[in-house]
Order: C-alpha cells, then structure tokens, then sequence
C-alpha cells in the first residue's frame, strides 16, 4: 500500500520522492504501508488549502457540523475492528487495547455530536439601557495538528474532532509510524461527510513539518498548532508560535508517579502500577515512571509487584498479552538507551532478562517468536531516589522505578520534584490522604484508587510544568483551544451611549447609620 499526502482530496506528490517504510513491529518483514513523504512546500499547500477552504466549512451551522461527526462516530463503530487491527499491525499495541482506542474514537464523535447543538455563547446585562451585550464562540480559522504513534487514532480524535465542529479546518501531520493508521482515521472522516477542504492530510517528518509549519505561519496560514509529543520538540514549537503570537495546545511527555500509601490495598496498587507501567509497553504519555511507596508496605509491595511484572504474557499483540512490541526501530533504540540509567545502587526485577528479548536474551513464558519484532523485556528498578537520572527522565517504554518515602510531604515531593505534571495516582483507603495529596500534586490529572493511564475520553486531559504550557484537551474544556470569544455589544438607543462615562449613578445615602 503505497500511501502519501491528500491536499483537498488529491494526492499531493512532493518534487523529491522519499519512501519510507512503515513496518509492522511485531514482524518486522511485513511492510503495512509504504509512506511517500511530503516536503515542506506541501505542507504550506497544504494550509493554504484549508485556507481557502475554511469560510464554506464554517458557513455550514454548527449543528450540521455536528451531524457530520455523528456520522463519522458511525462510520467509525462499523469499522471499529478493521480499525483496531491496523493499529495492532501498525504500531503493535495489544489488540485488546486498539479496540479500546478506537472505542476512545467514537466517544469523542459521542461527545461534540452534541455540542453542534451548543457551543453556547451568553447574553450578558448591559450597564446603560437600550443596549445589549453578547459573546459568541468564533471558530479560529487553520488548526494544524500533529500527533504522536503511540495513540494514532484516539488522540488526534481529541484535535480533529472538536477542531472541525468549532468550524475549523485542519491540517494534521501524522506519526511517520503510524501513516497508515492515520490514512484510515482520514478516510473515515471524509466518508462521514467531512470535506476534503476541511481535512488534509499531510505525510511527512518532522523536520520537514517544522520548517512547512514556520513557512505557513509566516504566510499567516495557520492559526493554531496542537501537538502531542515530547517536551523537547514542544518546547521547540512553543517558541515558533510563540513568535506568531501564537499559544498552542501543547500534550507532552510525563513521568507519572503512582503513590502508594501505608493504608493502600496492596493487590489494588500492584494492577494498577503493573497496567499503566506497562500498558502500551510504557509508551502512553500517561504511563507509570515510578511508584513511590510507603516504606513500611515497600518490601511488600515490591514482592507482589514482581511476581506480577514476572508472571505477565508478553508477545504477540493479537495475542491475550499485557503488552507487544515497541512502536518502532528507533523507541526500543532509545529505550535501551535509558536502561543505561539503571545504576550501582538498584535493583532490578521483573524478567528474565534486560534488554530486547531475543532467542539469546529469553523472556519466561513469551507468547509467540521474539525474533521477528521489537521486543523488550519488563524491567521494574528498585532503590530509585530523587538525585537518580531514571527519576527525572521520561523513559517511554516498559521500566518502572520504585521509590521509598516516609511522611506524605516526601512523597508529595517526590511526586513533584521532577518538573513533569501530567497524570499522578494515589493508593489511600483515606479520604483525608487522597485529597491532600490532589491539592500538592501539581499533576493535571489525579486518580484516586486507580492507575496514571486510562483517562476518560470526556475529562479535561493535560499537564503543568514540562508536560505541557496548561492547555487542556477533551471534553467542554477544549472548547478554549479551537475557539476565541467574540464580545458583540449591540446599542439601539439612537444615540452614543459612552461606557463608563454615560452610565446613571443609583442614588445612595452614604452617611446613613443604624441608631444605638
Ligand atoms: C497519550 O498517551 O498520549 O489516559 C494519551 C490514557 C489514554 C490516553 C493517553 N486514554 O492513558
């Protein structure tokens, strides 16, 4: 399948051809799409298409725009498992799972189906008569889009989706990784009614999209940027909008701790901390960076923990497994990479072995043959403290670290002391634990009882400090990511009525007492 670029419905061909290979993880000799790679001039044709093409989306009434995404949330149900098992083949996330992201899909199409029928704006009471004030919710005009492999549908759902029914129109730069997972969500959409000007879909690097990107926002193309990925190539595109005057949504890394209580129950804790450690194999920006454990349930923990983390399935993603292989060559590269982290003083747990697993380097009990992908033996680190690389390092892949703490400010700082702030969990049976620890969290999402992963598709999603610039994503709140607001102040009094200035004064008796 030889797939690349769609500007307003045509494949765009760049001058140069680039083909890269988008290869299944788990069997490295299946090739499942043969991505040709837009350069950089595409990609600003590509906005100004969406451009040109975004006062005819916008004239369309919000409620039909929500119409069409219930129609996509349709076309999507219909096609949830041909959809599921592209993500699997794609990006090797159990299939289990895929199902689950695309079902993350057509929550998100549930969800602002409904909105086309709101995006309220208010009346608001003017201060002189004869006049009346209103806001009204303005759609921004190009929205560029660039998402990550690790979720390939769901999470550029979360732009796409109330991007185009604020009136927007898109231009979303998938994961290299994932150009064929991305070309379906695409087709879905534009057989759900959405049209090919108010999509487009550009194939590329990421070299090449920053410098299409800074082309289009010097030509004044594009008026928005979201982006998921990691904190050095946010920061890197914060400062380019930044100079556009520009505040994009920013969703980036984590290091997600997971805070285990004296009180905690233990079995709760360790399938909490062994699902978000090692779900997606670690690559969910929501994944568990370190479990952060009250020393007098450590040993405890630790020991059920490995059990857990030793006894797991791991393989074949089409498999029942707790996790396959990494998204791609260059993640289980920089993953073991990170391992070189794992220093004198730890300890490590969880496998039989470190490292890729291969026929040489076996994992116990591997569902299926190592050899033909990306594979990576769990790794859980123990005696991590607060001076530790591992401790402030995003690892994204299966490692989790396990920390000690005494009195819960130490777990608070530890929780903290990274700069990440994306998702926290805490395991109390006490409210009074759990709440105070949600208050000094500066995470953007904390879960009580259950683990850092799994955010519903209906809550605000996003981060502080190095995991994002406090944007949010999802549910009514990205509704201030794709529109502005619009004050219309409307006088029918026939004459100028000056703010502040016009405006009667109530009669008062300021010097009035109450007798005694
Ligand atoms: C991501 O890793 O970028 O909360 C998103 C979760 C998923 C979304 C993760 N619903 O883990």
């Amino acid at each position: 399948m030889r797939l690349g670029s769609v500007v307003s419905g045509e494949s765009a061909r760049p001058a140069e051809s680039r083909v890269l290979h988008s290869r299944n993880p788990a069997k490295l000799g299946e090739v499942v799409a043969e991505l040709e790679l837009a350069d950089d001039a595409t990609f600003r044709r590509a906005c100004r298409a969406a451009r040109d093409g975004q006062p005819a989306w916008a004239a369309l009434p919000a409620p039909l725009r929500g119409r069409v995404v219930q129609q996509v949330g349709r076309l999507v149900e219909a096609n949830k498992q041909a959809l599921a098992e592209l993500v699997t083949r794609e990006i090797g996330k159990p299939l289990r799972e895929s199902l689950g992201e695309v079902q993350e899909v057509i929550d998100t199409c549930t969800f602002f189906l409904g909105e086309g029928r709101r995006l309220y704006g208010q009346t608001v009471p003017s201060e002189m008569p004869d006049k009346q004030l209103f806001t009204f919710r303005r759609p921004l005009g190009v929205v560029a889009v660039i998402t990550a492999a690790n979720f390939p549908v769901a999470v550029p759902s979360w732009y796409l989706v109330p991007a185009l029914l604020c009136g927007n129109t898109v231009v979303w730069k998938p994961s290299e990784q994932a150009g064929a997972a991305a070309r379906a969500l695409a087709e879905l959409l534009w057989h759900g009614g959405v049209p090919a000007d108010a999509l487009q879909l550009v194939q590329a690097d990421g070299r090449t999209t920053f410098e299409g990107l800074e082309l289009a926002l010097e030509d004044g193309l594009v008026d928005k940027l979201g982006f998921t990925g990691s904190t050095a190539v946010g920061r890197r595109l914060g400062e380019l909008c930044g100079r556009h005057l520009q505040s994009p949504c920013l969703e980036l890394g984590g290091k997600n701790p997971l805070v285990v209580a004296p009180d905690a129950d233990l079995d709760l804790a360790v399938e909490g901390a062994l699902f978000s450690g090692f779900g997606t194999a670690g690559q969910r920006c929501t994944s568990l960076g370190t479990a952060i454990v009250h020393e007098r349930v450590y040993d405890d923990f630790l020991e059920r923990f490995d059990r857990a983390v030793s006894s797991a399935p791991i393989g074949d993603p089409f498999q029942d497994v707790l996790y396959g292989p990494l998204l791609g060559e260059p993640y289980l590269e920089r993953f073991e990479g990170f391992l070189g982290m794992i220093a004198g003083h730890h300890k490590r747990y969880g496998s039989t072995g470190v490292g890729r697993i291969t026929a040489a380097n076996p994992r116990h009990g591997f569902v299926g043959d190592p050899e033909t992908g990306l594979y990576a033996h769990p790794t859980v680190v123990a005696g991590v403290a607060a001076g530790d690389e591992l401790y402030r390092t995003e690892t994204f892949g299966p490692i989790v670290g396990v920390a000690a703490y005494g009195s819960p400010d130490e777990a608070v700082a530890l929780a903290n002391g990274h700069g990440y702030g994306l998702s926290a969990a805490i395991y109390t049976r006490d409210p009074r634990t759990a709440f105070q620890f949600a208050e000094q969290c500066t995470a953007g999402m904390v879960s009580v009882n259950n683990s850092t992963s799994g955010a519903e598709a209906h809550l605000p999603f996003g981060g502080n400090g190095l995991s994002g610039n406090g944007s949010r994503q999802s549910g009514i709140w990205v509704l201030e990511q794709f529109t502005s607001w619009q004050a219309l102040n409307w006088d029918y009094s026939g004459k100028l009525q000056k703010a502040q200035m016009d405006v009667a004064e109530p009669p008062s008796d300021p010097d009035f007492r109450l007798d005694g």
